[in-house]
């Protein structure tokens, strides 16, 4: 019989510690939302990766993920996992990747070049192709003020000020590391 998702997520505990308890909340959006095209800008260990196509097993969707670097440990552990049918993976930078992109976009999850430059252009170029009400997920963005006041953190720096825009809804979940969660109204 097959694991239920939660279980699965749990299992991966303190190897995927800056992100783990994010992960939840990254299928149950998916889930909630019925979402069928997810974007994901850094895979790495594929952690998030996993929660996501968890969710696009059971919407039947397609998550399309970009990352600079291979990433051939997380794809063969999600081929182990039975999870790739669901899944594109397109080897290149983000705004190469973006640049070319026409599909239209439900969840869109940045966690990929944390810079206030490369963040700033991810969130540029996908949020034209999130539809209205789709959702623009980031990790990184919390950070305690006193490294916020010596301007380190691209990711906390862009949020504050995408709070400030009234066509977006914000929230910041305040543990691992941030996660933040905008709605374009
Ligand atoms: C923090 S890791 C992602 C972790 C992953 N989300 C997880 O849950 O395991 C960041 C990844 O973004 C990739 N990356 C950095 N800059 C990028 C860019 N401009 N375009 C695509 N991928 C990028 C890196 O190669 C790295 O694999």
């Amino acid at each position: 019989m097959d694991r239920h998702p939660i279980e699965t997520l749990t299992s991966f505990g303190k190897r995927a510690r800056d992100i783990q308890d994010h992960l939840f909340t990254l299928y149950s959006i998916s889930l909630g939302m019925k979402a069928k095209t997810v974007l994901e800008i850094g895979v790495r260990n594929g952690y998030s990766t996993t929660a996501f196509l968890l969710a696009m097993k059971e919407t039947g969707g397609t998550l399309w993920s970009v990352d600079i670097g291979p990433c051939v440990r997380a794809a063969k552990r999600l081929d182990e996992m039975g999870l790739t049918k669901h899944w594109k993976f397109i080897l290149g930078s983000s705004p190469q990747v973006l640049r070319k992109w026409k599909r239209t976009i439900d969840i869109c999850f940045i966690d990929g070049d944390h810079s206030l430059a490369g963040v700033t252009a991810d969130f540029n170029y996908c949020s034209r192709f999130v539809r209205k009400h789709g959702l623009i997920l980031m990790h990184d963005s919390y950070c305690p003020s006193n490294v916020a006041e010596r301007g380190a953190f691209g990711v906390h720096l862009l949020v504050s000020d995408l709070r400030t825009r009234r066509e977006l809804e914000v929230v910041t979940l305040p543990y691992c590391n941030g996660l933040t969660i905008i709605r374009k109204l």
